[in-house]
């Protein structure tokens, strides 16, 4: 008989999480203005809002943090990270930041301005806030096929090379600071990108003269993903994959809450040291003196470990066949998913799910609020409200899909939580025609109005 598959790691500390009743969940909702992010973690059973910072590190990891260096100034921790950073990614800058958005702030800093234009890949919300608050615009030239939720496409984070062109054609390269490929693409599913897109990327930016960078919280996932799907990768090991991958940018920032595992932490990577020198100028500012950046010098060194472990294929084949785990349950259940799975969630088609909810009363939001009072599970809209207003219109904007994204933290949850979380979203799928009225907005922020935003059930 063939063996099963089973996670390569055994565990070695525990944290206690607590079910509550139905009554709790409707009380504590109301209060918390039916705004997942306002509740207390303690009245969530499974929580599922981000796998940022939301990983269990390694026995290795924490014996790392035992040795930070502490020092101001050239701590070992910080040569650590250097030296992990080169071997791993390629490059010979780098500068630490307390998480990716910092990482995002230093870097346009340097090089976003007022009328600039940004091309990638279904931006993340905190990278186009940092665009926006420039009054720079985002344009987003993922495949017309990342929103088609039933479509199996291998490479669902793609950027389309024709969207691209034209942007590129369109403005001057004076005005174009930089391409921004996200890997994987969070925004669209957690979707890889494919070396071979990659490649057509890099070869459009050197035709026009473009920098390319990478969003690369997931990274690590996006090579796992090129080794099991595209041709050619099935026999490299993920850090050869890696290395490849960062052939073709000229710079990154890395919220390494994700790949790297670590409950906190950042950093920006680049090769040219014109950049770096400029940079190092707002991250002193922002974040720190350079060799710590916002991180201490433990947190370095478990990043440093992070980063290792987190490009090994073992990690990454325990993490993501959890995922696809959770993503087969529901297909098996009908319940409407962004296929193929993505590396880090589950999105769930909130449109489909609740067609009778129009797009002004968020789909995806009280399909969110009703798989909490369900079972206590605390997912996130991917939809309109996370969308957020257009800057110049102030009209809402409502993108193609309205997702519920259940996020998988790394090493964090068994399958039988998997199980839990498949049932309690079945419940609701089955009486979804009882489900009428969406949600309205009471109070909202000016940018990133999601985190703070306060709704009212209808
Ligand atoms: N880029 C991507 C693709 C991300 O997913 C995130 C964070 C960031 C940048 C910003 O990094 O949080 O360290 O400041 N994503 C988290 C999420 C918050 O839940 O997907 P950060």
């Amino acid at each position: 008989m063939e063996l099963p598959f089973a996670e390569s790691y055994k565990i070695k500390m525990v944290e206690p999480i607590k079910r509550s009743t139905r009554e709790q969940r409707e009380q504590w909702i109301k209060e918390a203005d039916y705004n997942l992010f306002n509740l207390k973690s303690d009245q969530v059973f499974i929580d599922l809002l981000t796998d940022s910072g939301t990983g269990a590190m390694s026995d290795r990891q924490w014996s790392a943090m035992m040795l930070g260096d502490e020092s101001y100034a050239g701590a070992s921790s910080y040569y650590n990270l250097k030296n992990a950073i080169k071997k791993i990614l390629g490059f010979d800058y780098f500068l630490p930041t307390h998480q990716g958005r910092a990482a995002e702030n230093v870097l346009f800093s340097v090089l976003v301005k007022e009328g600039d234009i940004v091309p990638g890949n279904s931006h993340f919300d905190t990278t186009k806030g940092h665009i926006e608050h420039r009054k720079a615009k985002a344009i987003d030239c993922t495949i017309d096929e990342a929103s088609i939720t039933e479509n199996e496409h291998p490479f669902k984070g793609n950027i389309d090379p024709e969207k691209l062109e034209k942007v590129l054609q369109q403005y001057p390269a004076e005005k174009i600071p930089m391409i921004i490929v996200t890997v994987t693409n969070n925004t669209a599913g957690g979707q890889p990108v494919s070396m071979e897109n990659i490649k057509q990327v890099r070869a459009l930016a050197d035709k026009y003269g473009i920098k390319v960078f990478f969003d690369s919280a997931r990274f690590a996932e996006n090579a796992y993903f090129i080794k099991m799907r595209e041709e050619g990768y099935a026999d490299k090991t993920i850090k050869e994959i890696v290395a490849e991958m960062y052939q073709y940018a000229d710079a990154m920032t890395m919220s390494s809450k994700k790949d790297a595992i670590v409950n906190m932490g950042g950093f920006i990577a680049m090769r040219s040291e014109e950049i770096f020198k400029k940079a190092s100028v707002y991250n002193i500012m922002f974040e720190g003196y350079l060799t710590y950046g916002g991180m201490s010098g433990r947190d370095m060194n478990a990043l440093a470990v992070g980063l290792d472990e987190g490009t090994e294929f073992e990690v990454l084949d325990t993490r993501i066949r959890q995922t696809q785990y959770l993503g087969d349950k529901l297909k098996e259940y009908n319940i409407p998913c962004q296929r193929p799975t993505g590396g880090h969630a589950v999105f769930v088609d909130a449109k489909k799910i609740l067609p009778n909810i129009p797009r002004e009363e968020f789909p995806a939001q009280t399909l969110a609020v009703e798989l909490y009072l369900e079972a206590g599970i605390r997912g996130v809209e991917i939809g309109a409200i996370l969308a957020d207003r257009d800057p110049e219109t102030r009209e809402n904007r409502y993108p193609e899909l309205e997702l519920v994204r259940l996020a998988i933290p790394r090493r964090t949850y068994t399958n039988n939580h998997m199980d839990v979380i498949a049932a309690a979203l079945r419940n609701v799928y089955e009486r979804r025609n009882e489900i009428k009225k969406g949600m309205e907005i009471i109070e909202e922020a000016p940018i990133m109005r999601h985190f703070t935003v306060r709704l009212n059930r209808l």
